[in-house]
């Protein structure tokens, strides 16, 4: 199909990166639409591990790829990702494309970020620290700079003099923490400028007349559904918009020109960082999940917090996505476990039962999770599914209603089995 999305389906970690390089073989544009680098992506092709948290995956196929206006970009990350994937061989020129309307994470983001989780304390949001919020918040209250200002000295600097006085003020009087020299940004930035200029681009002319000469055209999310800030588990969520409909959003395509959403799920559910989580492991199944798994954070190394496969959340993403197919990520990992739990329906504080996602947030926060288990298997997954693990599939396809055509069996590119 020539336009589909691939979309995090839970909390983000679903393993996104490996799918879109999979379906990116036979991509002709791959495009990410939000976030920027508290994206953490780990790609395995040919023994090499790549971790990528700006640029789109579809990089390491070599396909030309493109960043969105609704992503925020970090100067100094993007350009040191260019680097290290020119020093590995990768053309970047002509093949990476950036939107001039994209925002740009500065450092003040990033010190705000730090400063504002360390000022909550025990409320804090467990962000990335990689100044995410601050720069989306800059975006809209329109005192952002955009990558499209780094093609004019001129107004660059300007641009840099007036943030670097506001900022100094809450970074100093609020924060109490250190101040930016003005000049040490204007130098640092005009070396960024000249480096990131050649990958500028009109990124909605580009899609648009890829999709008029019907080339495939994938586009990447990252995070995930639960993250997503206007359906997310708010305020546990990230500053843009994961679901599917921000692809249209943040490339300028109308949402008409979508043909699959192709929605990322693991076996079972990560969490980084605070807030509810329902389907949370008790006990040491919890810790073993995690080292079978190897659930710790590509950005921030963070533990990630493990659970078993949330059907009502998924159930959820399925509708605010229009996820059209399933990727089912890392179902080796459940391997080896007697019985597998999932989570059917959750329990309201008023003891009522739903299979629903929860529109409003104290129901969420006080659910109990109804699990119903399924029988596990202890073979290695390899060629094919034990009957067992194609049960647990066949479940959650009919619990959904959405067919699982790709199911995840190992870290690396081929280990993955499409489904009839
Ligand atoms: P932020 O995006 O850094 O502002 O973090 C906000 C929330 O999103 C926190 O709970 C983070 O742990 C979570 N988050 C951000 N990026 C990712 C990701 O790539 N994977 C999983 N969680 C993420």
């Amino acid at each position: 199909m020539p336009a589909t999305v691939i979309v995090g389906a839970q909390w983000g970690d679903e393993g996104k990166g490996k799918i879109v390089d999979l379906l990116a073989q036979d991509a002709d544009l791959v495009c990410r639409y939000q976030g920027g680098p508290n994206a953490g992506h780990t790609i395995v092709v040919a023994g090499e591990t790549y971790k990528i948290r700006q640029i789109p995956s579809g990089i390491v196929a070599g396909k030309p790829s493109a960043i969105g206006a609704g992503c925020v970009v970090d100067p100094e990350v993007l350009t040191t990702e260019l680097d290290e994937l020119e020093a590995r061989g990768h053309a970047t020129e002509g093949v990476l494309f950036v939107s001039g309307n994209a925002h740009l994470v500065m450092p003040w983001h990033v010190a705000l970020d730090g400063a504002r989780e360390r000022r909550l304390g025990r409320l804090q949001i467990g962000t990335t620290r990689r100044g995410i919020g601050p720069a989306y918040a800059d975006k809209a209250t329109r005192i952002g700079i955009r990558v499209q200002d780094l093609l004019d000295p001129k107004i660059l600097r300007q641009k840099l003099e007036l943030a670097v006085a506001e900022k100094n003020v809450w970074l100093e009087r609020v924060y109490e923490v250190e101040a930016f020299d003005v000049e040490d940004v204007v130098a640092s930035y005009l070396v960024f400028a000249a480096r990131l200029g050649p990958y500028v681009a009109d990124t909605s002319l580009l899609v648009d007349r890829a999709l008029r000469r019907a080339e495939s055209v994938l586009f990447e999310g990252a995070q995930g559904t639960l993250l997503d800030l206007d359906h997310g588990t708010y305020p546990f969520v990230t500053s843009s918009s994961p679901i599917a409909a921000g692809a249209a959003v943040s490339f300028g395509i109308g949402p008409n020109r979508i043909d699959e959403v192709v929605g990322v799920a693991k076996a079972y559910v990560t969490r980084v960082g605070e807030g509810p989580f329902p389907s949370e492991i008790e006990g040491p199944a919890n810790d073993r999940v995690r080292e079978l798994g190897q659930e710790f954070g590509t950005v921030t190394g963070r533990e990630r917090r493990c659970g078993w496969l949330d059907l009502v959340a998924l159930r959820f993403a399925v509708r605010v996505n229009g996820i059209t197919s399933l990727a089912l990520t890392k179902l080796d990992v459940l391997s080896g476990f007697e019985e597998l739990p999932v989570c059917v329906r959750y329990r309201l504080p008023d003891d009522s039962e739903t299979e629903e996602f929860p529109a409003h947030q104290s129901d969420f926060h006080h659910c109990r999770p109804v699990f119903e288990a399924l029988p596990g298997w202890g073979e290695e997954i390899a060629e094919s599914l034990p009957s067992a693990a194609q049960a647990y599939v066949e479940f959650v396809e009919r619990a959904l209603g959405v067919p699982i055509a790709l199911v995840g069996t190992g870290a690396a590119r081929e280990h993955v089995l499409a489904l009839p």
